[in-house]
């Protein structure tokens, strides 16, 4: 397969850095091939404009969004990595979220989460948190954005199989750390091929 991974992270020593890193180096170790988006040294603006609003269909589209969808169509899986912030997704990956799948190109009815215009593809989220797992579970955080983002966002893009893999107590000590890595490691090398 061919794989794209979306990277968020301004700083490329950081640990969600080595993660995207990881989790390609996994997937090439079977045989697929990888490709990076870096969303900050590539400068993509996630800012939802004018441009966007008056280049809704196919033929008016941004060129930077256009770019990105190109990307995506050569891909047959997915990988976003962005740290947890607020319980939500970073800025720039939900700008590139907002613009890039768009409306008549991504889905076209938003009351079927299972009508993509898109071909299946898998999607995994790698998605360092500082928060500890049986917290966020207790506290109904998990379930809060595995519903909004495996059931709902990524449902309308066609990602059939489609996976959380939170990455907890990512400020922990080094060998928490080492041990998400290779978590990352087997992610990459075990994606299962779209349904
Ligand atoms: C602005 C901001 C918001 C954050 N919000 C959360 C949060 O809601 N839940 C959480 O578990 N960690 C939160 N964190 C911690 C980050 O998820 C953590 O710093 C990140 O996973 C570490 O990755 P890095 O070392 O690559 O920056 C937040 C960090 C920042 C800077």
């Amino acid at each position: 397969m061919h794989v794209l991974t979306i990277l968020d992270h301004p700083d490329p020593n950081s640990f969600t850095a080595a993660v995207a890193r990881s989790f390609n180096m996994g997937a090439e170790s079977v045989g697929h091939t990888t490709e990076l988006a870096d969303l900050h040294a590539e400068g993509f603006d996630p800012r939802w404009t004018m441009a966007d609003v008056e280049g809704e269909g196919p033929d008016r589209l941004p060129a930077d969004v256009r770019l990105e969808q190109e990307r995506i169509d050569r891909a047959d899986a997915i990988g976003f990595v962005f740290p947890l912030f607020w319980w939500g997704m970073p800025a720039m990956t939900k700008g590139w979220v907002d613009r890039v799948w768009s409306w008549g190109w991504a889905y076209d009815q938003l009351d079927d989460p299972e009508k993509s215009l898109q071909r299946p593809r898998t999607g995994v989220l790698l998605v360092p948190a500082g928060a500890r797992s049986d917290e966020m579970g207790e506290l109904g955080y998990r379930a809060a954005i595995e519903t909004a983002w495996i059931s709902g966002t990524f449902g309308y893009f066609g990602f059939a199989h489609r996976e959380l893999v939170l990455l907890n107590g990512s400020k922990g000590s080094k060998t928490r750390r080492e041990a998400l890595l290779r978590r990352a490691h087997e992610v990459g090398a075990s994606l299962k091929a779209p349904i």
